[in-house]
């Protein structure tokens, strides 16, 4: 495994982790949107069954403040075959994530962290975390420091690492965009902290940063965007080789055939992901959004040479 999906609400849907999975194999490690651990207490079955197909091989991220919830949510989820690994969310900025206190915002209580994470490491498949480098405008060493110390000693040696600092209080798209990216920072933790895995994220996305990290030692890496751009843009950077396409698109749809939820118009959007850099994007695009069954999506792909 040497990528990884980041987790995106309205993205990284089951249509579009099942894509990703049949095209790059077990290169790619996907993660569902964050589920907030109330909906899995409150509405367990329709939650994971709406998030997961019944040959789910992605992680599920989680988010949550209250101890006593998230025991709950990991006794649920150890009791899932279906799902072996639990990332837990530390980064999200939104206001809505902000006013119930869960990612970004409940690393200003450290405590609160604490006895979370004490919570989720009962959970008996693989634990891992996703954070920030920092949180607010400025550059704090001390804070993602003592926050690797906390999940080194409670022992989450995986850590998928935002390496830019979220703000709080700041629209969740911006907290994309600034601060600025700061991967010496994650250099300097990777170094400090070796008998973890740390993982970088956030504009993981051309050459130069690929080779940066890999000349360092880095080789595995979390995307998020990008894939969504493109989810062919591995194999444009030459990083990776996915034959035959077409095959693997059709089994991707064939797989969602028993899914309860199934919403065409969700699967197209993930669909045109692998369409958007190709050549005639635009009249393989204006084709399939008229279609409205998978059969005949089945049958265009079929019939259609897409990929060469
Ligand atoms: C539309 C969107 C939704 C996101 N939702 C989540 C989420 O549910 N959980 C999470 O940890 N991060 C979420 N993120 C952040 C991404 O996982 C990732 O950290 C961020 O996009 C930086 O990586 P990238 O530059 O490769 O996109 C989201 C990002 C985007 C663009």
């Amino acid at each position: 495994m040497n990528y990884y999906l980041a987790p995106m609400m309205g993205y990284t849907d089951c249509y579009f982790r099942s894509l990703i999975e049949n095209i790059y194999g077990n290169r790619v490690l996907t993660f569902s949107e964050m589920i907030v651990d109330k909906a899995i207490i409150h509405n367990e079955i329709k939650t994971i069954s709406k998030h997961f197909l019944e040959k789910n091989k992605s992680a599920i991220q989680i988010a949550g403040s209250d101890p006593q919830e998230i025991k709950r949510t990991i006794n649920i989820l150890n009791r899932i075959d279906i799902i072996k690994h639990v990332n837990f969310n530390l980064g999200c900025p939104s206001s809505r994530v902000q006013e119930n206190m869960l990612g970004l915002a409940l690393t200003q209580n450290y405590d609160l962290v604490k006895k979370c994470l004490f919570e989720l490491i009962n959970y008996k498949h693989e634990v891992s975390v996703k954070c920030r480098l920092g949180l607010g405008m400025n550059e704090d060493k001390n804070y993602i420091f003592s926050y690797l110390n906390l999940f080194k000693d409670i022992g989450i040696k995986k850590v998928f690492i935002h390496c830019r600092n979220g703000v709080l209080n700041l629209d969740t798209k911006k907290n994309r965009t600034i601060p600025q990216i700061n991967y010496e920072l994650f250099l300097e933790c990777s170094k400090k902290f070796p008998e973890m895995e740390l993982i970088p994220n956030g504009e993981v996305n051309d050459l130069e940063t690929f080779n940066s990290f890999k000349s360092k030692n880095i080789n595995k890496y979390m995307i998020g965007r990008q894939f969504a751009k493109d989810a062919l843009f591995l194999e444009k950077l030459k990083l990776e080789k996915i034959n035959d396409k077409t095959s693997l698109v059709l089994d991707s749809i064939k797989e969602l055939d028993n899914y309860k939820y199934l919403n065409i118009n969700l699967l197209k959007k993930s669909l045109f992901t692998l369409i958007n850099n190709i050549s005639n994007s635009k009249g393989i695009k204006k084709d399939i959004s008229i279609i409205d069954n998978t059969k005949d999506l089945l049958n265009y792909i079929e019939r259609k040479i897409i990929w060469t």
